[in-house]
């Protein structure tokens, strides 16, 4: 089967995995489940459950392994994007081509929901099928490793706590490769845990490495579709980092210089897999859709 096909695929059971584990009935809670499903099912391209997949498929192991583990990082994701929109964060109020969570929930039920989600992606690995418990506690702590204040919540820290003041690119580079890129590495990580990788194994610092390019480099094209694509494209507000006078890559060297560091992240990412072996024509199509993509 070719890449696309394939990715679609696995794409649809990931969205048909998702629906499933989200709870659809509570006798004290309902609005924060009704939140819940609409964060997650509303929209989003499935980046990180994607690549937990294929690097585990890229290493032998059956994608399905993943599949758990894979929607516990989207649940993580989930939560942050509800939080991250919400007023006292971004104030976005489009998600997805519509009203962000808190837009539709009120802002207590969208922070609700957020915690929740962020439960549930724990409690998702716990309950992965087929890999074994040693694996379940390595993902769970490379997944509170990625999510917490050496992570996304700690990036999303410096990002908030810098806006109107400017970063050196160095710091602006620590900010993404913790908010953005620990989660997606991570993805990578985790997938090759389920693929039954060892920590110490060559391959898994291979990947690791991978993951943290492929997370910058997918933070800075985050930054550069806010500046150059519109709200329609992006499903979310576009120029919304300016009027919050946030630290970006092309706000800081310029769009053309962010879009080449971007796709140097990638070439070299590619060249590492190459050279380690890892050589897999799906996995290499899914680096390449998630840096050069449209929204
Ligand atoms: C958006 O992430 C937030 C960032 C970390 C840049 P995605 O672009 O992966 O969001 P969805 O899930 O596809 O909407
Ligand atoms: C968010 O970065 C990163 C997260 C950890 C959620 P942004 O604030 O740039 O993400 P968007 O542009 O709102 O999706
Ligand atoms: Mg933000
Ligand atoms: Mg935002
Ligand atoms: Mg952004």
């Amino acid at each position: 089967m070719n890449p696309d096909s394939y990715l679609r695929q696995l794409r649809q059971s990931i969205d048909e995995k998702l629906a499933s584990i989200l709870p659809k009935e509570s006798p004290i809670a309902e609005p924060m489940l009704e939140a819940m499903r609409y964060a997650v099912l509303g929209g989003g391209k499935r980046i990180r459950p994607l690549l937990t997949c294929t690097v585990c498929s890229a290493l032998e192991g059956g994608f399905e392994n993943a599949l758990l583990p894979g929607c516990a990082i989207e649940f993580i994701h989930a939560y942050s994007l509800i939080h991250d929109d919400l007023p006292a964060m971004d104030d976005d109020d489009l998600r997805h081509g519509r009203p962000s969570t808190h837009k539709k929930f009120g802002e207590a039920i969208a922070i609700l929901a957020g915690d929740s989600l962020h439960s549930l992606a724990f409690q998702s690995i716990v309950r992965a099928p087929d890999i074994s418990e040693d694996t379940k506690v390595k993902a769970i702590s490379a997944l509170a490793e990625a999510a917490g204040w050496r992570g996304m919540s700690g990036g999303q820290c410096l990002d908030i706590n810098s806006e109107g003041r400017r970063l050196s690119i160095d710091q602006l580079r620590s900010l993404h490769v913790a908010k953005t890129g620990a989660l997606i590495r991570t993805s990578f990580q985790i997938g090759a845990l389920c693929a039954g990788e060892d920590e110490d194994s060559r391959n898994f610092q291979v990947l690791t490495e991978v993951g943290g390019n492929i997370g910058l480099a997918f933070q800075i094209v985050d930054d550069i579709l806010d500046v150059t694509s519109d709200s329609e494209t992006l499903g979310k507000p576009s120029q919304s980092d300016n009027e919050a006078e946030k630290n970006t890559f092309p706000k800081l060297m310029g769009i053309e210089k962010s879009q080449e560091e971007a796709n140097e992240l990638l070439t070299s990412s590619l060249q590492l897999l190459c050279d380690s072996g890892i050589e897999n024509s799906t996995l290499a199509s899914l680096l390449q859709q998630t840096v050069h993509r449209k929204n």
